[in-house]
């Protein structure tokens, strides 16, 4: 089911309804991003550009060529033309009613103006960007979604207005520069699928000087987190059994427990101290080379004293203006007050503060649920720590160098004068 070719997100309908039920055991998996792909067809302007190779224009031929479509790029967007996965996104109402609020309060930006909508997937940020009064929209998407998508627009009478682009950001071409991107590609642990790299490729190729991205910032998290819950569920239910000693399970459990990082949902009660900015992302500036690997060094000083089982990610963007925008504010609004460093990552953020009022869409434990969840690292052993001690180490994620979708996943902890190390990959 998960391996290399499968890229199964659990969309087939008999899998789909396993799907609370293996979140509980550990073995939930990503429902997003990754999988197979056949053959593309192409809508409107894109019928004579598509998959073209070329730049728009000379100017932007100095940029590097953009990463070649491998099978595992055809599997990932192979796995977005399954409905499901798309159903899942738009019932999230955390998630398609912040983007909706996005594109309603930034309507401004948007009445006349051309669109680009990187990754349109069914058209439904698009549609909205539309309803706001954008001149053009161009709706990409490589997945056969697309195909939905053209439909969709049809029958809402916007094929005037909205024009499908059925290929890879990366190889469409359009006339045009556009004023606003709107894109909705943060994957778990916020840099998993790595879509974000589309999203730069689009900004180089059209955006225009002083344009509008949508969201506008990200920042990924790490919390310390206590779950006895989980660990006894998972774990120490092999000591007994219906009255049988089973714990000669128990190495064979944790392994496959926590192998690799979990997707679910916790509560703030499970966080034992404030997050970690691991990174923090400038949707204007970023770069390419800045995502295939992030490291931080952290160190928190537990606020309980309770069993550590592993560390708890999640992230939130921002929706701003380019007036807000941090190429203009250098400190972004989420975190004032945390620190006067520019560079963000590596900050322990204490509270929301967000003078400038922006949007923010978050997956933290704290807020309301999202299909996002949260990821969860856990450790094969939990840690007893006491109230004020230290938990310090160091975290890399990187891009899986076998296929950039896959994040491998580097982190030493040390708690209590013990130094441990786990390697994993979200794939
Ligand atoms: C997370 S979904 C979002 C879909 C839709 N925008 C929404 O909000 O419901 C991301 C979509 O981006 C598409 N996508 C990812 N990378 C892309 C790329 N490089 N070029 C074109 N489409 C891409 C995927 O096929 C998928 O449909």
């Amino acid at each position: 089911m998960y391996g290399i070719s499968g890229y199964s997100n659990g969309y087939h309908q008999d899998q789909q309804q396993q799907h609370s039920s293996e979140e509980k055991r550990g073995g939930g998996r990503r429902r997003r991003g990754g999988r197979r792909s056949r053959h593309r067809h192409d809508f409107g302007v894109s019928d004579h550009h598509h998959q073209q190779q070329h730049y728009q224009n000379d100017e932007k031929q100095e940029q590097k060529s953009p990463p070649s479509c491998t099978d595992f790029d055809m599997a990932y967007f192979h796995s977005y033309a399954h409905v499901g996965i798309h159903e899942e996104m738009i019932k999230d109402r955390v998630r398609t009613d912040t983007y909706r609020a996005a594109i309603m309060e930034h309507q401004s930006f948007i009445e006349g103006k051309v669109v680009m909508d990187v990754g349109c997937g069914t058209g439904i940020l698009s549609i909205f960007c539309a309803q706001a009064g954008a001149k053009r929209v161009y709706a990409v998407d490589a997945s056969d979604i697309a195909l939905q998508a053209n439909e969709v627009v049809k029958a809402n009478n916007l094929a005037e207005k909205i024009i499908v682009l059925h290929g890879r950001v990366e190889d469409v071409e359009i006339d045009e520069e556009v004023d606003v991107i709107i894109s909705e590609w943060m994957g778990y642990m916020l840099l998993y699928e790595s879509m974000l790299g589309s999203v730069i490729t689009a900004r180089d190729r059209w955006l225009k000087h002083g344009g509008l991205i949508l969201p506008s910032t990200a920042t990924l998290y790490m919390a310390p987190i206590t779950h006895p819950d989980r660990y006894n569920d998972s774990i120490e239910f092999w000591r007994n059994v219906y009255g049988i000693d089973m714990s000669a399970m128990l190495q064979l459990a944790k392994q496959c427990a926590f192998e690799e990082p979990c997707v679910e949902t916790i509560t703030g009660e499970n966080v034992l101290t404030w997050p970690h900015v691991v990174k923090h992302v400038d949707c204007y500036t970023i770069q390419h080379d800045e995502l295939e690997s992030v490291s931080t060094r952290y160190k928190f000083q537990s606020m309980m004293r309770a069993p550590l089982h592993g560390f708890a990610f999640w992230f939130d963007v921002e929706f701003s203006g380019p007036a807000n925008s941090p190429t203009n504010n250098p400190i972004p609004s989420l975190l004032i007050g945390t620190s006067n460093n520019n560079h963000m990552d590596g900050v322990q953020k204490k509270k929301r503060a967000n003078p400038n009022e922006a949007l923010v869409l978050s997956t933290a434990p704290e807020d309301p649920p999202t299909h996002w969840q949260q990821t969860l690292i856990y450790f094969y052993d939990p840690i007893d720590v006491e109230q004020d001690q230290i938990i310090e180490g160091s975290l890399t994620l990187s891009q899986s160098k076998e296929n950039r979708r896959f994040m491998n996943i580097h982190l030493e902890y040390s708690s209590g004068g013990r130094s441990y190390v786990k390697e994993s990959v979200m794939r």
